[in-house]
């Protein structure tokens, strides 16, 4: 049904102001009590299996709403009464920024991808740490808070606005990312060099710990698809070596070549730059997931995301190593029932696996290609 509602509806309209009137439904679905109950009691049943403790907290379960649906932390109950365990607000930026000029947001529907270039279009980590701190939880889910630069502050003066946003943010945060990935805001991305990286986050752990001194904000890195594969190891090495909680594999992709997408070259050229993400991004994202597993153990906590679509390919990312899930794209295309289906799924996956928990089965095809 939902995809005879998106093709009459959502596909004839712009995708950006689709996002808005989906977003305004959801938010105002989680405002009427007995709406949301319902809701929620269809879209979201809990399977306890699935439970999960990832960052030294425990969730529903293993699959959230990856960054960039809320950026302004504006319907984290809404997204949980769909069924996501854990939303990732953001990415949120020192000061308010309108992002790129429109249009921004592309869909690929032959690919079930999308191209994004919105650049960090939020109220700013001020606003947003208002409206974190004033929410009444509807219900009980775990909130990441994903923060990047403001896109007018120089590449050498970043660490001083990711600082900013950290004061403001991580009391409100169950955990924090760091977001060098994006592909939208010139220059993020060379903050990806180790060199640039360290004293990043060591940065941002020292804001953290001063401003909630009271428990440790868990701090993840998320990264970009597009490293070389010894970039990827080099990043993984300086996550052990600073005693970072997690990375996030991965962010969306440059790369338009050797994703066999099915959307005419001169279509996609016609787009131009921006972040790909959705079904083409699977691969690579699973392989820079398998790699960081491989590298970094049970030592730091994996989260995958990029191209998932289904309980099996959630279920391969847990395989591979990711403790937690992610998605983004497949929600558009999905539509409302898409957790359902996914918790369903992995529900079965498991009951059918030779694990007895989730936790057992993180990384265990990982490890069996080590040890062959
Ligand atoms: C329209 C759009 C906006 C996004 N904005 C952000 C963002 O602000 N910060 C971020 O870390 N990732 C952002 N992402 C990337 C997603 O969080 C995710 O890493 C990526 O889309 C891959 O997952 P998917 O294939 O399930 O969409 C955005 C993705 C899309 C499609």
């Amino acid at each position: 049904m939902y995809s005879l509602f998106f093709r009459l509806i959502f596909q004839r309209m712009d995708p950006e102001k689709a996002h808005h009137l989906a977003f305004a439904w959801i938010r105002a679905a989680a405002r009427v009590p007995v709406l949301r109950t319902f809701v929620a009691a269809v879209l979201a049943p809990r399977h306890k299996e699935l439970r999960t403790e990832a960052l030294g907290l425990r969730m529903h379960g293993p699959f959230g709403l990856a960054a960039g649906f809320d950026k302004n932390a504006a319907a984290i109950d809404g997204m949980s009464m769909l069924g996501f365990d854990h939303v990732e607000v953001g990415t949120v930026t020192a000061q308010p920024q309108p992002g790129n000029p429109k249009k921004r947001l592309f869909r690929l529907v032959a690919d079930r991808a999308l191209i994004n270039r919105m650049g960090f279009n939020n109220d700013g980590s001020e606003a947003v740490a208002e409206r974190l701190a004033a929410r009444k939880a509807v219900f009980r889910t775990t909130v990441g808070v994903n923060i990047g630069k403001t896109k007018v502050v120089p590449e050498a003066e970043a660490v001083a606005d990711y600082v900013t946003s950290t004061e403001r943010l991580a009391a409100h945060a169950d955990y924090l990312v760091v977001n060098v990935s994006s592909p939208n805001t010139p220059g993020l991305r060379n903050l990806q060099a180790t060199e640039s990286l360290r004293p990043l986050l060591a940065a941002v752990r020292e804001a953290a710990d001063r401003t909630v001194p009271s428990r440790r904000v868990p701090l993840l890195v998320k990264i970009a698809p597009d490293l070389a594969d010894e970039d990827v190891d080099a990043v993984a090495d300086l996550a052990v070596e600073l005693g970072l909680d997690g990375i996030i594999a991965t962010n969306t992709t440059i790369a338009r070549e050797g994703l066999g997408l099915r959307t005419p070259k001169r279509t996609v050229e016609a787009i131009g730059a921006g972040g790909l993400s959705g079904a083409p991004l699977k691969a690579r994202s699973l392989e820079v997931l398998s790699r960081l597993y491989a590298r970094v153990g049970d030592r730091i906590t994996l989260v995958g995301v990029g191209g998932i679509e289904t309980a099996d390919d959630a279920w391969e990312r847990i395989l591979a190593g990711a403790t937690l899930v992610q998605g983004y794209s497949a929600f558009i295309y999905e539509g409302p029932f898409w957790c359902r289906k996914i918790h369903k799924g992995l529900a079965e996956k498991l009951a059918a696996s030779p694990y007895k928990t989730l936790a057992e089965a993180v990384g265990a095809e990982t490890r069996k290609k080590a040890a062959a």
